[in-house]
């Protein structure tokens, strides 16, 4: 979510290309295609993705890199961070390793802040062609100076030590996900889509209107947002934030425990009994 302000950081202009949620929020090939041009400097991919979730499978990846294979000047970033954190079958993949031909294109970044809860560690590595991670390393020394060498071993430690708690904690966030997904479709006129076998995060899209004459919240659409984190207990509803992409989605994370209690279900159901949400468009 942070990428298009470090384009714009370097200079450059981002450009978002629209992943509709008729495509279960994926980036379609004929999109990437049209949305390439002679400035066109990286692709940026991410997946599985914050904040949707959309995990694109092998095949799905291919479609996208047989596009890049088309133009030989545009560079690929891929942002694997989540690779660890999916559910079921699904088998992760990444596009260096989908198409060899854009090996040497292709930066392929992952950390440690997520599959080992180390996000206070700050530790994230990348790997790619010579020349570029020869320039990055130049950059970060003379800016951050790198991260502590106590981060960088305990990061070694992390990749290279037993890795038995990661699908003990998949299946934690598997639950939870499960429980928060139930509850969203259940409550009354929100909407949260998708195939429960694949995402981590789940949106939900609500657009409320007033109800007339001042009945019930006469929440605008974003408004239902803070309402539904007001009335939320804290824990619950940490990770529930307004979607960058648009003000009618929100992003429920289901990482944080789940309460024993029902409370936080029965609130966000009487929440959106009080606003009126319409179906979602196809956008
Ligand atoms: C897709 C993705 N990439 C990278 C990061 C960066 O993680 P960190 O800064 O904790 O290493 C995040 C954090 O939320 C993320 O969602």
């Amino acid at each position: 979510m942070s990428y298009p302000d470090i384009v714009l950081l370097a200079e450059g202009k981002p450009v978002c290309v629209p992943c509709s949620q008729n495509n279960q929020f994926k980036l379609r090939a004929e999109d990437l295609a049209a949305a390439i041009g002679p400035k066109t400097k990286w692709v940026i991919l991410n997946s599985p993705s914050n904040p949707t979730g959309a995990a694109y499978s092998r095949a799905e990846l291919k479609a996208l890199t047989d596009v890049l294979v088309q133009h030989p000047h545009v560079w690929v970033l891929t942002d694997d961070m989540y690779e660890h954190l999916v559910y079921d079958d699904f088998v992760f993949a990444t596009a260096a390793e989908v198409e060899p031909r854009l090996y040497e294109r292709t930066l392929t970044m992952n950390g440690v802040s997520k599959a080992y809860c180390m996000t206070g560690w700050r530790i994230g590595y990348a790997a790619g062609p010579v020349p570029l991670i020869k320039a990055i390393a130049k950059v970060q020394s003379q800016s951050t100076t790198n991260p502590s060498s106590i981060s960088q071993a305990a990061a070694v430690e992390a990749l290279n030590g037993p890795q038995d708690f990661i699908p003990v904690h998949n299946a934690a966030f598997r639950a939870r996900r499960d429980l928060v997904v139930d509850m969203l479709n259940k409550a009354q006129g929100l909407h949260c889509q998708g195939d429960r076998q694949r995402r981590r995060f789940r949106d939900l899209p609500a657009r409320g209107r007033r109800r007339g004459s001042g009945a019930g919240l006469g929440l605008r659409p974003v408004a239902l947002l803070p309402h539904l984190l007001r009335d939320l207990d804290r824990g619950a509803d940490r990770g529930l934030q307004a979607h960058p992409a648009g003000l009618r989605r929100a992003r429920v994370d289901a990482a944080a425990e789940s309460s024993p209690s029902p409370a936080p279900r029965e609130r966000v159901a009487s929440v959106a009994r009080r606003v009126r949400v319409w179906p979602t468009d196809s956008s």
